[in-house]
Parts: C-alpha cells; structure tokens; sequence
C-alpha cells in the first residue's frame, strides 16, 4: 500500500515507518521538525536500506497538503502529526487545539477531495480519564484532564462523525498506553527538546548524569509499592500494532477505537529497578509529592487488540530498558 505518514520523523512515527518500509509498503512522510529531526529519516533508511519519500511542510498548509495529495495516490493515512507535551498543553490551550484540530481538518478535506478514506489515528489513553479502574475497555465513558487529552478527544470524535456522513471511511483510533524503548538498532529512540516530562526520558538523562536524581511523583498511591503504575510497552511492539491496523482499515469500514497496551502495568520503582539492571548503574531518586492530574494506576486491556488485530505485545520491561538505553548511550544529546 501506498501509506501517507504525518508526524513521521517522530518517536513513534519513525519506529512506525521503519515496520512499514520493512514489510514492502510505499511511504510518504509529512513533517515541519517541530520536534524531531530530517536525520531520523536518515537513520531509518540506514535500518531498512529503503527511502520514505518526505514532505517538509506543515500539516496545517492545506495548499502543501493538496500537493502531496495529487502527487501521490495514497491508500491510507497513519496520523501521529501534533503537539504532545501534556504540561504544556495547560499553558498554552490555544496553540494545542489550534495545531491539533486544524492540521486533522485540513488532513481530512485532502483525503475527502481524493477519495482517501482509510486512516489509522494515534490516540492516547489519556482518553480514560480519571475516574475509569484499570484495566481500560474500549467501551469505557471517556473524558480528559488537560487541552492535550482533550484534542485526542475530540478528533476521535471529529473522525467518528466522518463514519456516520459517509460509511465508506474506515477509522482506527489506537489508543497507546506508555510507549518507551527504541529500535533495537541503537538508531532511533526518543529525543525530547529540553528537561523531559516523561519518566523514561527522565531516567535515562539522570543515568548518563545529564540530571543528578530522578523525582518519583507520590509514594502513597494505592498501588503494590506506592509509586504510579502504568502500561509500558515497547515502541517497536507499538510500529508493529499500526501495521495490523493499516490492513483492518483496508478491510473493514465503520469506526474502531483499539488499545496498544501490554495488559501488564509496573511501577515507577519497577522501571527505576529494571533500568539500573539494564545500564548497570544506580538511578538515584527523592520521593516528591504527587503530579497533578495523575492516576494512580493505567493499564490496558488488551484483548481487543489481540481478537480484531490479531496483535499482542511481545517484548518486556527488561527489553524496553535496554534498547531504550541502548540509543541514549549511542546519542547521549539526542538525535
Ligand atoms: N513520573 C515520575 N517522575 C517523573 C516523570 C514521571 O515519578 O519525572 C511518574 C508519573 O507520576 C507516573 C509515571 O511516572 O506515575 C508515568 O509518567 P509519564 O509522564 O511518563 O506518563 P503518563 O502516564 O503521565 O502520561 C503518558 C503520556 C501521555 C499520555 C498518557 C496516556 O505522557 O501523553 O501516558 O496514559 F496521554
């Protein structure tokens, strides 16, 4: 298939463009480089010897959009393209939905003007909300905490209102729990701009003493140590998953949201203990009050996935700790 990747330069999008070049799709990738680097594309040339075709340009540039829509005929679409740090998303509202909501409008029209109506969207399971117990359904009430979650929201619900105007469009909604890890290679991996938010990134930037100790947010949740738990899964697992997804939407029609979880959740002191037998080293860490806006446990079910994807997650804490160590040891300041 010929599959339009927005975002594709990205943590997930990379490791998503690597499985479909790998499995013998064409691949044309949007992206401004908001937050990631051309380099990555390189790289991801250098794990499967093939070239994605890119378009440096913004999603929100419908003429730009066109373009790429009348030069290539694109079967479907993987979108990943938007703004994503949660923290700043409650300062800067504005500029959330705007990039979010507008780049997924301009997106759709191009893809309604050419007969394009397959596509898979990266969603969250921020979309649970707070007042859901783990394990997450599908089927749950949803709601969001923060202008982030919030667009994740609302462009489910824009994609599932095109199902209803015209049953020919077929939506995935993936809903990822924890992504972490990275390409097995040492290639690829995450990159974030400044002081990560995230836990792994954070983990990793204290173990090659880039930060001097990690911040555990609570220790009195009512989880088995007291730390947060979550659903960590690999983000090759994750590449993998969008794969399935691209041949359901191929197949089917109608809207399907999908979790991408393992069905495992661990703890914040689990992560901190498999990364230090992952790196060898101690991660040093103060127990701070609890973050804003987090639960105390999130994790998947997963069964869904496995029935309509035929997809299950394969690789384990130890080995997200160690690819994810593995690319931060080879490119300590990032890509
Ligand atoms: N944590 C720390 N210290 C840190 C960072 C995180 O203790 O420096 C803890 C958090 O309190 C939480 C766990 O580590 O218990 C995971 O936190 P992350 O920030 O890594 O991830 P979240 O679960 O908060 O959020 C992630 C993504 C969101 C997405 C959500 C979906 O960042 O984009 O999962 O569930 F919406």
């Amino acid at each position: 298939m010929n599959v339009f990747v927005t975002g594709g330069a990205g943590f997930i999008g990379s490791h998503t463009v690597v499985e479909l070049l790998q499995a013998g799709h064409e691949v044309i990738v949007i992206d401004n480089f908001s937050n990631s680097k051309p380099e990555v594309l390189d790289r991801v040339r250098q794990i499967t010897g093939k070239s994605a075709k890119l378009y440096e340009a913004d999603l929100c540039d419908a003429d730009a959009v066109e373009k790429i829509f009348s030069e290539n005929k694109i079967d479907a679409v993987i979108h990943f393209a938007g703004l994503k740090a949660v923290g700043e998303s409650v300062q800067k509202p504005l500029e959330y939905y705007h990039n979010n909501l507008l780049s997924t409008l301009v997106l759709c029209e191009a893809m309604r003007a050419h007969g394009c109506k397959k596509i898979v969207f990266s969603s969250s399971a921020t979309v649970y909300g707070m007042h859901n117990t783990a394990p997450f359904t599908e089927d749950m009430p949803l709601s969001t905490t923060n202008p982030y979650g919030s667009t994740k929201l609302y462009i489910e619900g824009i994609l599932s209102d095109l199902t209803v105007a015209d049953p020919d469009w077929s939506v995935c909604l993936l809903r990822y729990f924890n992504p972490i890890g990275a390409h097995e290679s040492g290639l690829i991996g995450e990159s974030p701009n400044g002081i990560p938010n995230n836990l792994l990134p954070y983990v990793a930037q204290v173990a090659v003493g880039k930060l001097p100790h990690l911040n555990v947010f609570g220790d009195d949740y009512d989880t088995h140590d007291g730390t947060g738990v979550r659903d960590y899964i690999h983000v090759v697992d994750l590449a993998l998953g969008h794969l399935n997804a691209i041949e359901y939407v191929a197949d089917h029609k109608g809207v399907m949201p999908i979790n991408l979880g393992t069905g495992k959740g661990s703890s914040v002191l689990d992560v901190v203990h498999a990364f230090e037998a992952a790196c060898g080293k101690e991660i040093p860490y103060q127990i701070k009050p609890r973050r804003a806006g987090d639960i105390a446990t999130c994790y998947a079910d997963s069964s869904r996935a496995k029935e309509l994807l035929g997809w299950e997650a394969k690789r384990d804490l130890a080995d997200m700790c160690r690819d994810g160590w593995n690319f931060i040891r080879n490119n300590p300041n990032g890509l």
